[in-house]
């Protein structure tokens, strides 16, 4: 794993500049310059392992060394940058700048991956060639060099700098000997284009240092800025002192959205919410329209301000036409800095375009896919989606205990993407219910904040056509006193909730209205092999004279129907299996003019069960 790609949590709420949440990622690279003078120190003694001791301390990524001989006489034949490595641990890479003594001598640097490219550059010098090292890594290019002492060739080298800046296409960190003080010209044209890491305190003579003429610089506008510098305690092992600093850099693009975009509540009053999430903080909108030309573009307003204190986005889009297909796709921007009177912007993703088509109330048809108990299995989720996605389904429902139990934010992220990406859901909304194993571990309550149901509830009623969806949220399968728990829990609250809310539902005019009505819930009200039963107890009154047409439950982990049966449920239960490949179902639910069936589907697509009603 790349050290300098850091998922920082708690440590990075220190840093004052912005204040991350949990699992917001951010990157940082620790560089170091330093002009090793061979391996020689203040007191004359050659010690490589003590110059690597220097740079070891520091733990840097990246270490642009100056001053290094490879196979000269005077270096008793070492390839010195080669030795520097081998006690580091380090990769390196050397950069010739004349030929001396039988070998060569010139810059190099070390770092703790290989760069992805290289470059050396001829930079002019007439008392001895001088040259720039640029090194290429994921998120930033890494340039070394050793200016000349003669002012007016180091002046001449600023051109040819600012111009590998420019074609760098990524923050550019500059270090080295610049052999100039803070005030020359060199490092004022130098600051035209990048700006000072370091501060003006002295790097050399090592043992005293009064000079400053060892320089780090960032390219300005880059997104990439400085965490954290300082001169390093050094005082004989080389002429000079080394530098270090901490940088911040920004996300590469590639990275800032985590995966696609699913969508969830989608009303046919014309609304679907988008949800997201972004690796680091980001300024981010929809783009939406009926074609890809013509787009509006919505993002997330908090009283007024765009949401950017979070990496988890939910843009809801209004006015939508019923029954209308439109295109959609995500764009957003890092925020590398957000202070009151400052900020600045890293790099923009923009996603492939997708699309969904607006339910209609004079569209009866449908093709909903059910599915339960999945378990978090790769090789069930897999299975299923297969299955269901050959359905072409305009919704999919997870009932429940289809995803791990959520131990972070980062992991609740990690599952979620597992059902949005293997079910599409970037191009038809998925609806979550909650099983009870979703509703356990430290990260269960905020699971929610990931999906968009009726104003934060877990529970709730949608319409799709003209079929009404009641879905209900079981809690947990054991009381709220049982130990486990340690007393956080309060489901039978939330059931108690919902029995209010099955009272409401029922006499509403959306129910009443409904050509057809479907209930799913987790845990079965009939069926239920459990000995704990507040289901059935407190909502078996109430569903057992409601007129649905049927009743999808999981929990039980083997497929069941039970049949309508006078006095209790008195229209057909469809129990759906899981969570290993012979056992998981998926439940295709088909409305067709007035007709409606279940087709229940094994892992390898049989047909299991299949009836109409
Ligand atoms: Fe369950």
């Amino acid at each position: 794993m790349m050290r300098s790609f850091v998922v920082f949590i708690a440590a990075a709420a220190m840093l004052a500049a912005s204040v991350p949440s949990a699992s917001q990622e951010q990157l940082k690279a620790r560089i170091m310059s330093y002009n090793v003078r061979n391996g020689v120190g203040y007191d004359n003694n050659r010690d490589i392992a003590r110059t690597a001791n220097v740079i070891l301390r520091q733990q840097p990524d990246v270490v642009a060394i100056q001053e290094v001989d490879s196979v000269t006489g005077r270096s008793g034949g070492r390839y010195v940058l080669g030795d520097l490595a081998a006690a580091t641990g380090m990769h390196a890479t050397f950069a010739p700048a004349i030929d001396y003594d039988g070998g060569k001598y010139g810059i190099g640097m070390l770092s703790r991956e290989e760069p992805l490219s290289v470059k050396r550059v001829a930079l002019p010098g007439r008392e001895e060639a001088r040259a720039l090292l640029i090194a290429e890594f994921p998120a930033y290019v890494a340039a070394c060099t050793h200016l000349s002492l003669t002012p007016a060739d180091a002046e001449a080298s600023v051109a040819i700098i600012r111009e590998a800046a420019r074609a760098a296409g990524k923050p550019l960190i500059l270090c080295g000997d610049f052999n100039s003080y803070p005030d020359s010209p060199v490092i004022k044209h130098l600051e035209e284009s990048f700006k000072r890491v370091c501060d003006d305190k002295p790097t050399f003579p090592a043992p005293e240092p009064k000079e400053k003429i060892d320089f780090m610089m960032i390219s300005k506008d880059s997104g990439a800025r400085c965490l954290g510098y300082r001169v390093v305690e050094a005082p004989v092992e080389s002429d000079h002192r080394p530098v270090v600093a901490d940088i911040y850099l920004p996300v590469p693009a590639d990275r800032i959205i985590y995966h696609q975009p699913y969508l969830q509540n989608m009303s046919q009053d014309g609304a679907v919410t988008v949800m997201y999430q972004t690796r680091p903080i980001c300024t981010s909108s929809v783009e939406y329209g009926t074609d890809t030309i013509n787009t509006l573009s919505e993002r997330q307003l908090i009283g007024g301000q765009e949401a950017v204190h979070d990496i988890e986005h939910r843009v809801r889009l209004t006015g939508l036409k019923p029954g209308q297909r439109y295109f959609y796709r995500v764009r957003a921007r890092e925020i590398t800095e957000n202070q009151g009177y400052y900020k600045s912007f890293g790099n923009e993703s923009v996603t492939p375009w997708h699309t969904f088509t607006v339910p209609s109330p004079a569209q009866k048809d449908f093709t909903a896919v059910i599915v339960n108990d999945m378990h978090c299995f790769p090789a069930t989720i897999s299975a299923m989606a297969k299955v269901a996605m050959q359905q072409n389904p305009d919704f999919v429902v997870f009932n429940g205990d289809c995803m791990a139990e959520p131990g972070s934010r980062s992991q609740a992220i990690h599952d979620i993407h597992l059902m949005a990406d293997a079910f599409g859901l970037a191009d038809r909304p998925g609806v979550f219910i909650r099983g009870n194993h979703e509703i356990r571990n430290a990260y269960s309550s905020g699971q929610t904040s990931l999906v968009d149901r009726n104003d934060g509830l877990t529970y709730g009623a949608f319409n799709w056509g003209d079929t009404r969806f009641v879905t209900l949220d079981c809690g947990e399968d054991k009381p709220d006193t049982t130990w486990v728990y340690y007393g956080l829990n309060n489901f039978s609250r939330l059931r108690q909730e919902q029995t209010e809310f099955i009272k409401n539902e029922l006499a509403s005019k959306e129910f009443k209205k409904a050509g057809r009505r479907v209930l799913i819930h987790h845990i079965p009200v009939w069926g239920n092999t459990d000995s704990y039963q507040p289901c059935t107890r407190l909502w078996a009154p109430l569903l057992s004279k409601a007129p649905f047409d049927i009743n999808i439950t999981a929990h039980v982990h083997e497929y069941n129907r039970i049949d309508p049966k006078r006095g209790e449920n008195p229209f057909p239960v469809i129990v759906g299996g899981g969570y290993d490949l012979d056992g998981a179902t998926v439940t295709v639910l088909r409305r067709q003019g007035d007709s409606m069936s279940v087709t229940v589907l094994g892992a390898d697509g049989r047909t299991i069960d299949a009836f109409q009603f």
